[in-house]
């Protein structure tokens, strides 16, 4: 590491310090020993407008590469599969992996809690930076990483490689876990989950914990520690982070026709979909619908079953709202109900909200265990 580099690590552990995302000296010290630049190659990607414009180190000189490096930023290296460094122009998609900004991965691993010795399982290599932070903490061999995607694993593996980081590497589908590994004192995805998958409890020892943003096909998301308890069944509670992951490959949704809004039954809504741009109100209509997308224009909400092709959608009417609803299922008729039971219990963010998992059932709950729930698709 130069003296600019170290400058500039320290610097980015000084800001997130104060952001108030980084407590643990122990994770301080490992954003201020490991060089992101070496993570993020020579390519990224910059949002401009609806398109995805690659961004070349070679291109834009080393003063602002090290400044966009050092900034604590997501930086997109992946869109529909094609890497930043690929991209002879700009394109339209999805991210499909990213440096996750710094401050939400120290803030993942604080929620973990992580201590000195525990051996760990990582799901979404990535660049590997997040990987290189778990490796200064706690030693590459107690680390090992999953990466779904060949070519970024192999990206991975080279940067850690520079840096001097040796953790088990595995090319292959995270929600299978790694079984030779385990027993792991923790799970750390650094990718999103709909449902928490089966391996993973089987994986981490008995009090163990797994920790995870629980997202789903509205995009809603909720960051949660769990802690495998007697017999097998995890527990925990949302920590109530505004934050979200990208969602691991085989939970993405599949890609849908486009979009036409059907006639269907006609009746008054009971609730406000503004509710939808509420991070806990979102939550909860997603928990109701688990395999419904959510689409908006302007002041309508749309709501598609990918399962069935129920439709709902809203307009505004007078100074109400009218739902449409087609199809086998009555979307509206369960988000609605969801939503007026969590405005019942006072709106509250999601720490009011927790999760109970078993192999066969798991749930989310509010208030309490024994308090109303919604069953995740498994
Ligand atoms: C937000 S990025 C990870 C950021 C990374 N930890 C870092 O610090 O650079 C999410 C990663 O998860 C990977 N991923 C998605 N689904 C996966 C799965 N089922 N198993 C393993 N990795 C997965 C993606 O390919 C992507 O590289």
């Amino acid at each position: 590491m130069t003296a600019d580099t170290a400058e500039l690590c320290r610097a980015l552990a000084e800001r997130i310090s104060e952001s108030g995302s980084l407590t643990d000296p122990a994770w301080r010290a490992a954003v201020e020993a490991v060089r992101r630049d070496v993570f993020l190659g020579g390519d990224v990607y910059r949002i401009n407008g609806a398109m995805w414009e690659p961004v070349h180190r070679a291109e834009v000189g080393e003063e602002e590469w090290l400044r966009l490096a050092y900034s604590d930023t997501t930086w997109v290296t992946q869109v529909d599969g094609v890497d930043a460094a690929d991209a002879s122009g700009a394109l339209a998609g999805n991210p499909t992996s990213s440096s996750t900004l710094p401050s939400l991965v120290v803030r993942t691993l604080e929620v973990a809690g992580i201590r000195d010795g525990d051996r760990v399982l990582e799901v979404g290599t990535g660049t590997g930076y997040s990987t290189a932070i778990l490796c200064h903490r706690l030693g590459g061999e107690n680390v090992t990483s999953v990466e779904y995607d060949a070519g970024l694993a192999q990206s991975a593996a080279e940067h850690l490689r520079a840096v001097n980081c040796s953790p088990t590497l595995v090319t292959g589908d995270g929600l299978n876990g790694y079984d030779e590994g385990a027993d792991y004192d923790a799970i750390v995805a650094t990718c999103a989950v709909r449902h928490i998958p089966g391996s993973w409890l089987w994986q981490v020892r008995d009090g163990g914990t797994i920790t995870t943003t629980l997202s789903g096909w509205m995009t809603a998301s909720g960051l949660i520690r769990l802690t495998l308890g007697d017999e097998g069944v995890a527990t925990g509670r949302f920590t109530g982070d505004t934050i979200s992951y990208m969602l691991a490959r085989p939970h993405e949704r599949p890609p849908r026709p486009m979009l036409v809004r059907r006639a269907g039954e006609v009746r008054a809504s009971r609730v406000d979909p503004g509710l939808f741009d509420n991070w806990a109100g979102r939550f909860v209509a997603q928990l109701a619908a688990p395999s419904a997308e959510f689409v908006t224009t302007d002041d309508n909400v749309i709501l598609v079953d990918v399962a069935t092709g129920s439709q709902a959608w809203t307009e505004p009417a007078g100074t109400g709202w009218t739902v449409h609803q087609s199809g086998t299922l009555h979307l509206w008729d369960q988000v609605e109900e969801a939503l007026m039971t969590w405005q019942a219990a006072g709106s509250p963010d999601q720490t009011a909200f927790g999760m109970t998992v078993t192999e066969d059932v798991q749930t989310v709950w509010l208030g309490a265990p024994d308090g109303p729930g919604w069953r995740l698709p498994l």
